[in-house]
This record gives C-alpha cells, structure tokens and sequence, in this order.
C-alpha cells in the first residue's frame, strides 16, 4: 500500500494545502521554518493517529484557529483499491475532539489504525534516545510497543494512573488510616498490568536480539527488569514510605545497548558521536523490519533532515533503505539531490515548500 495525496487543513503552519506523493521516493526541499517536519508529521499522524512532537495535541492545530484535519488517499497498487482517511481535531468547551473517518464514515481509533500503513520515522533528535537519560530509552519503547499492541497501550495507562495514585499515599504516609488495605488495592492493580509490560518488553528486546548486525558492527541490548509482586511491595515498603514513591515495578525498567567488539561497551557512555548514531540505526532499522514482519506490508519511511549530520558511511546504510520502501525525505539543501543516486531512483518527485 502507498500514500498518494495528502491535504492539510489549519494543522501546523498550514492553512489549506494538498500534497502528492511519490510511490517511491518525495524529496521535501525548504529553507527552515517553512513546513518540512510539519508535512512529515502530518503524514505520520494521518498513518498513525499521533503527531511525533507534540507534547499536547491541539499543537498540532494551527495557532488562533480551534479545528484542524488531515486527509489522505492511500492506494493499495495489487488490488487497484484506494482508501480515503481524515481525522479531525476540534477544541470545543469539554476539551478536544478527534474524529476518525474511513471512507467518510466514522470511526473508532482502532479499526480506523487496523488496515494502513505502518510508518517509521527517522531524525536527528531521536539521537536523544541514545545518548539521554533512561526516562527517554524507556518512553522511546513504551511509544513503539502501544504502537503494535493495544493491550500494551491500555496497561501502560492503567499502570501509569494506579503509579500515580499509590505515591500519592506514599506521600501522606504513616498518617493515613487504612495504609495496607490501600495500598493493597493498588499494589494488585500494579501487579497486574505491571507483569503484562515486563513480559512483552522482554519479548521485543529478544527480538532485538536475534538481529545484533548493522554494517557489519555487532549491537546488544541487555534489558533490566524491575520485577514486580505483593513480596516485593511488602520487603520495600518501609523504605518507600521514606522516600514517599514506588520503588518497585516496570517504571524502574532499563534499557542498555552495547556495542560488541571484543569487549562490550555501553554506548549510552562510551560511544562516540558515530558509534551512537549507528546504535540507533540498529534500533530504527530493527523497528522497520518488525513492523514489516508484524503487519506484513512495507512501513513507509520518513526522514527528517538527516544528512547534514551523518558521515558517508551511515548515509549509505540510509540510502540502501530508499529503494525498498515508500520514502519521504526533508532536506534544506539541493545538495540532496546530489547525494542522492537519482539513478537509483529514477521515479521521484520533489515539492518545493
Ligand atoms: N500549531 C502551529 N501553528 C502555526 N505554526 C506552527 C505550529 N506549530 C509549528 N508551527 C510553525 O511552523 C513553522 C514550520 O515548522 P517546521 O518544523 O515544519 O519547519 P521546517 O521547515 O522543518 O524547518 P527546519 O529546517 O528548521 O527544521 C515553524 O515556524 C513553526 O514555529
Ligand atoms: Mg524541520
């Protein structure tokens, strides 16, 4: 399945404009600030029903304005089938509202996300997945894995809340008057959908696992559960009521990826600028390829701006994805399209914004 069209009405900077692209290959060229990683967020929210910034969605809408949407035209070239999807984002006096449309009929958000496209993004602030805190490695993977897996999506939510609603008992402490039966409740809730993240983060990290080579370099990920149980809770309970949070659970996880070399180096400490950037190649090209494997159709591929920071080595690794997927590509310099083996890709078009 390919994208062919897609139009934007008051999101980001744009006001109304209707893009076409390419079953092969769209180069974005334009200086900055004129709308590159807008469009590419505008084609990953429309794929996957979230922009890829946004720290609250009305962002996504055009600033004064309070009702944005996105449509697109996706073709399914075996079949000649197309599809046409819209979701809407209107702010009214209860908060905001997203509608999802398949065919111009309503939609709830899952079977509206069942039968599309699955969409990877590459950009140079993912680096921060590397070469940041835990919080961000953890996000980075909560974010992928409520992606693929709805179950995934709804615990991580309750897991979240029932964290929320214990520390705010750790907080009050020994005053409060039903201690064990409160906390009780929440430690089960915790328990519960808590064993459900441990589980499937183990089985993506095996995934990981079995795929260590990229260029030629061998990467790991060693993945340290925090486990989870009422013997748990009842051992760390005093020292909880000190430091008035939970110790105990998923939300401690952490994720270490390791560059094999003989030795094996923690990348997230010791690698170089380089080293970083190929460890987290390894880790989007592995997300490509599960998503494939998963849904059995190609993701499309975006990448925001990446060039200008890689070395010839990792563009080459990059440029050998072009060929096999859909691909949208942002750049502010023409150089672009010098780099680029154009014949290689003889089908492209590019849009001047
Ligand atoms: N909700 C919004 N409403 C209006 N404008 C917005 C909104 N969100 C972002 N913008 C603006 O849209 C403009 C384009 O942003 P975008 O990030 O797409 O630029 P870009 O072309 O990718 O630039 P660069 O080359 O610097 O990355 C920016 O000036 C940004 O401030
Ligand atoms: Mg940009």
């Amino acid at each position: 399945m390919n994208l062919k069209l897609i139009s934007f009405h008051n999101f980001r900077n744009f006001s109304d404009n209707q893009f076409q692209i390419n079953s092969n290959l769209t180069v974005i060229l334009g200086d900055n600030e004129r709308g590159k990683t807008n469009l590419l967020e505008g084609i990953y929210f429309i794929l996957s029903g979230e922009g890829f910034r946004e720290s609250r969605e009305e962002q996504l809408i055009k600033f004064a304005e309070n009702n944005c949407y996105v449509e697109a035209k996706i073709e399914d070239k075996n079949n000649n089938n197309s599809s046409n999807l819209r979701i809407d984002l209107t702010i009214n006096d209860f908060g905001l509202l997203k509608t999802y449309f398949l065919e111009k009929t309503k939609k709830g958000r899952h079977s509206y996300l069942k039968n599309l496209i699955p969409v990877v993004l590459f950009s140079p602030e993912q680096i921060e997945i590397i070469d940041r805190t835990m919080s961000i490695r953890r996000e980075y993977f909560d974010k992928f894995l409520s992606g693929i897996d709805r179950e995934y999506k709804k615990r991580l939510t309750n897991y979240n809340q029932a964290l929320r609603k214990r520390n705010k008992i750790l907080e009050v402490g020994f005053d409060s008057e039903n201690l064990d039966a409160e906390l009780s409740y929440w430690n089960k809730l915790l328990i519960e959908n808590g064993s459900y993240l441990i589980i499937k983060r183990r089985e993506y990290v095996t995934y990981l696992n079995s795929n260590k080579i990229i260029d030629s370099k061998e990467f790991e990920i060693e993945y340290l559960e925090n486990k989870i149980s009422q013997k748990l809770f009842s051992d760390s309970l005093k020292k909880e009521l000190l430091v008035k949070r939970t110790l105990i659970g998923p939300h401690r996880d952490e994720y270490n990826i390791f560059l094999i070399n003989g030795d094996k180096k923690n990348i997230h400490f010791y690698g170089s600028r380089s080293e970083q950037r190929l460890g987290l190649f390894w880790l989007k090209i592995n997300e490509l390829k599960y998503l494939e494997d998963f849904f059995r159709k190609k993701p499309i591929l975006l990448l925001d701006d990446i060039f200008s920071e890689l070395d010839h080595k990792n563009q080459k690794l990059i440029f050998n994805l072009i060929g096999n997927y859909q691909t949208v590509i942002t750049s502010t310099e023409k150089e672009l399209m010098k780099l680029i083996n154009l014949t290689d890709h003889p089908f492209y078009d590019t849009i001047d914004l």
